[in-house]
Parts: structure tokens; sequence; C-alpha cells
């Protein structure tokens, strides 16, 4: 199978089957980038209540840099991790201090950002700026690692950079923010760690471990 032939099927059924989250309505930076860090350890039902109050109490990064740390703790009560919330004001003035208040475009750029790692650099570079590059999560190794039979232990740093190699060359440049969120939804739908349904995926062709009736052998990761 070629990687067009994945790259078209994965994307119409992106279109037809994906879902419908607020921060996908446009390519505003800022609503990839609150909504990537709110995702980092909170699941996307959880999320959307917060996300959607986030965008109401501080709709640009102008307010979220001028916001009273009351208010900001308030707007994440219950996502817990505040030190994301503290780190978001403080790349919010940095962005204003240091960036005219402009985003840069590409990820080696944004990884400059105080609390942008590389994933969430990857998110934002492909969504928002259509950048191709990879946006590397727990998803990304899963559905990988199993489409390609990847056997690299996902717990070891430099796999990361072998998993960044090999999406590279399937990412499509005309679309790699919307491939990598279909990336999202088929890791959290038909691609799940424990109870994968890749029969009915719309991948299902192109996933060597399930044809070979070793998914849940994927991702392969040792304990620290
Ligand atoms: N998980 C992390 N980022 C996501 C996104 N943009 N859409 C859905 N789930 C996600």
């Amino acid at each position: 199978a070629t990687i067009k032939a994945f790259q078209t099927t994965l994307l119409t059924w992106f279109d037809q089957e994906g879902r419908d989250l607020p921060w996908r309505r446009d390519h505003e930076p800022y609503h990839i980038w609150v909504s990537e860090i709110m995702l980092q350890q909170t699941q996307v039902q959880t999320v959307i209540p917060y996300y959607e109050r986030f965008m109401d109490w501080f709709p640009t990064v102008q307010e979220l840099a001028a916001a009273p740390e009351d208010r900001l703790l308030k707007a994440w009560e219950g996502l817990g991790y505040y030190s994301r919330v503290r780190n978001m004001q403080r790349c919010a003035r940095q962005l204003l201090a240091d960036y005219d208040g402009q985003w840069p475009k590409t990820a080696t750029e944004l990884t400059e950002l105080i609390g942008i790692g590389p994933y969430t650099a990857g998110a934002i570079a492909s969504i928002a700026f259509n950048e191709p590059v990879p946006a590397v999560d727990g998803n990304a190794f899963r559905v990988f690692s199993r489409l390609l039979e990847i056997d690299a232990d996902i717990a070891k740093p430099q796999t990361r950079q072998l998993f960044e190699q090999v999406i590279a060359k399937i990412i499509p440049v005309d679309r790699p923010g919307d491939f990598n969120q279909a990336i999202m939804d088929l890791g959290s739908s038909y691609m799940t760690a424990r109870n994968p349904d890749s029969e009915h995926s719309p991948v299902k062709a192109f996933n060597q471990a399930y044809l070979d009736g070793k998914e849940l052998a994927y991702p392969v990761k040792t304990k620290k």
C-alpha cells in the first residue's frame, strides 16, 4: 500500500467522521495552543466546557497575560497540574514582550516559548500554520507503531526522533494539521490502547500489526 493511498483514506474519513470540536472551528494559534495544553493531561469530553469558558474569560493572548492570578487558577480548577496554566500566562507575557504579540510560525521557533515542547509545537505549527511537521503524542506513538510495526521502545527519549522521521515522510504537505488531528481521532476511536476496533477502522488495510494479529504488542514500552 502506498503513502498516497493512506493519506487519502485517512483524510477522507476525517472529512466525513472527524469530530466537530470547538477548537477546530478556526486556525487561530491562540485557540490551538490553549486546546493542546488542556488536552495534554485531560480527555476531550472534559476539556470542551473548560475550553469554552477559558475563551470567554480570556479571548486573546492580551487578556490571558493580564489575568489576575485567582481568575487564572479558577479557570483551571478541576483540570489539575496548575503549572500548565501558570506557564501559559508566562508564555502569553513572553509573546507580548519578545514577539510583539505575534506567534512564530514554525515548530522550531515555537519550542522557544515557555511551556511549549515538541508535541505542542508540532500541533500548533501544523494546525495553525500548515507547516508539514509531525505532532507526536501518545496517540501518534500508538497509531504509527501499529501501522508500521515499529518496535522501538517509546520509553527511550531517542525514539521520538525516529517517529518524527518516519511520520515526516507520510505527512501530506497540503493538509498537515488535518492529518495530525485525524491521527488523534483514530487513536481515540478505532486504535485505542486496550480495546482497539481495527476490524472497522478506515485504515484497517494499512494496519500491519492488526493484519498480523499483534496489535496489542504495540507500542513497545519498557518500564522505567
Ligand atoms: N488530543 C490532543 N490534541 C487534540 C486535538 N487537536 N483534537 C482532538 N484530540 C486531541
